[in-house]
């Protein structure tokens, strides 16, 4: 499967190798290079554009879809709270949304609260929609960029030693992002959460079927010194019916100066961010602390995916 074969992004399961990777990322390392340079072609997505259409709260996803377009010259309309703010507070169904949206841009960017929704939507959009996370199902363009700073921070995608902590439950990113994992050799994943918030049976029965070697582990303790790559998800306290329940698990497991020193020298910690206390700011300044960088690649990320994705309608495939 290629590139050019995509038009819709709502899962990570849509990918059956790594070719589309191969050339995803080969995308995103030219953006980032020419935009660094300041050298990008800002006419390459003129006359396109592009619906943000956020029924919850996110910076790092909508601004860098937002950035991602138009730093490639295309526009965007935008709508934060959709519940809120849109005709949904009438009682117009997602469908029907989705059905006027696709008339009017030439992508929808759609984070919901329900899982699902991002499919739903697919299936009557005349125009790609990208899942931008759809309750505590997957939020695929997130693990793109997860598996490119695996790639750029640690040099491989295989042979590594994954370690996944926190709320491995609701954590859409995790879920997406095991996927993609499963696609290369040799990786062995680390699964820390609280009881309450192990990853589901449906993940762990995909992750014996492709056969990865995986552990649960309720303390981090014996797993920092062995992780190549630490990925760190915050405890979600939206998803929690009840304070009470969130209070229980909450600061369950802190990376500070002190895991720091039990970690390897060359370990690479990530987080799809936004944190609260599970990483304390201390470990920032450590070159180990990745998710900064990680942010900004998702930018680039999402200017490959822009690109391929609305290039055939350009007609112009080598215009970024
Ligand atoms: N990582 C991520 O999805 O962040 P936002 O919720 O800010 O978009």
């Amino acid at each position: 499967m290629h590139l050019k074969d995509l038009k819709h992004v709502t899962s990570t399961r849509q990918l059956e190798d790594t070719e589309i990777l191969d050339e995803l990322y080969a995308i995103t390392d030219d953006m980032e290079r020419r935009d660094s340079r300041h050298d990008l072609n800002r006419a390459s997505l003129r006359g396109r554009l592009l619906a943000n259409v956020f029924y919850e709260p996110s910076t790092r996803t909508r601004f860098s879809f937002d950035a991602a377009m138009q730093k490639l010259g295309g526009r965007i309309i935008d709508t934060e709270s959709a519940g809120h703010f849109s005709s949904v507070t009438k009682g117009e169904t997602l469908e029907d949304t989705i059905r006027i949206i696709a008339g009017y841009a030439d992508v929808i960017v759609l984070r919901h609260n329900v899982t699902g929704s991002a499919m739903r939507a697919s299936s009557v959009s005349d125009v790609p929609v990208i899942n931008a996370g759809d309750g505590t199902g997957e939020h695929p363009t997130q693990a793109l960029l997860d598996m490119y700073t695996i790639k750029r921070e640690l040099g491989r995608t295989d042979n590594y030693t994954l370690s996944m902590i926190g709320d491995l439950k609701h954590g859409r990113t995790i879920h997406s992002l095991l996927h993609l994992v499963s696609l290369y050799p040799n990786v062995k994943v680390n699964l820390a959460s609280p009881e309450e918030l192990k990853l589901p049976e449906e993940y762990k029965e995909y992750l014996m079927i492709k056969k990865i070697p995986f552990e649960e582990h309720f303390n981090i303790e014996s797993i920092l010194e062995n992780s190549d790559v630490l990925y760190v998800t915050r405890i979600q306290k939206e998803r929690f019916s009840s304070l009470e329940d969130y209070e229980r698990v909450k600061g369950s497991y802190i990376i500070n100066k002190e895991s720091l020193w039990k970690m390897k020298k060359d370990a690479v910690i990530m987080h799809p961010l936004p944190r609260v206390d599970e990483i304390s700011p201390e470990v920032d300044t450590d070159k180990r602390a990745a998710y900064f960088r990680q942010a900004k690649n998702g930018m680039y990320v999402r200017m490959a995916l822009l690109q391929s994705l609305l290039k055939r309608k350009n007609g112009n495939e080598n215009s970024y």
